[in-house]
């Protein structure tokens, strides 16, 4: 498996936790940045990320800033993106099996009931269920053109 990250300023700490988090799995993380506190905007981050995603050999994107909200906005203003920004156990679950959720997004600056990397982990066992879900998805796709 191979997960893609990014953040702006608000979310690189979360970043590096969850970078790390990966790692410890034995799973590879491509950190695009950034790594510090200096000002970048969050829709700039989500660009790049999309754009590497589109390049192709990553399964999962994770974006990260202040809130989540404005980044996962942004990445899910890109056609064939689908950023859920899970708070909770079992929405990260749902994100894959009802929404097929190419993207996580999480907020560096939220206090989450269960650590965010639990929130991945639980993201990545999960499994698209398919079905009326993955017709739902379709229509999702079919909205991009609207
Ligand atoms: C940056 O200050 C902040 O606005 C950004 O990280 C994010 O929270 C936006 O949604």
């Amino acid at each position: 498996m191979r997960i893609l990250l990014a953040s702006d300023h608000g979310g690189f700490e979360l970043k590096k936790q969850i970078a790390q988090h990966l790692a410890g799995r034995g799973i590879e993380a491509v950190d695009l940045g950034v790594n510090d506190g200096a000002s970048v905007d969050y829709p700039d981050m989500a660009k790049l990320a999309v754009d590497a995603w589109r390049g192709g050999g990553f399964d999962f994107g994770i974006l990260v800033c202040g809130t989540g909200i404005g980044i996962s906005i942004a990445a899910n203003k890109q056609r064939g993106v689908r950023c859920a920004l899970p708070f909770t156990p079992f929405m990260a679950e749902m994100a894959r099996v009802h929404n097929d959720a190419n993207f996580l997004a999480f907020g560096g600056r939220v206090d989450y009931p269960v650590p965010v990397t639990d929130l991945v982990d639980g993201f990545l066992a999960a499994r698209p269920e398919g079905g009326r879900h993955a017709a739902r998805v379709q229509k999702i796709s079919a909205l991009e053109a609207t």
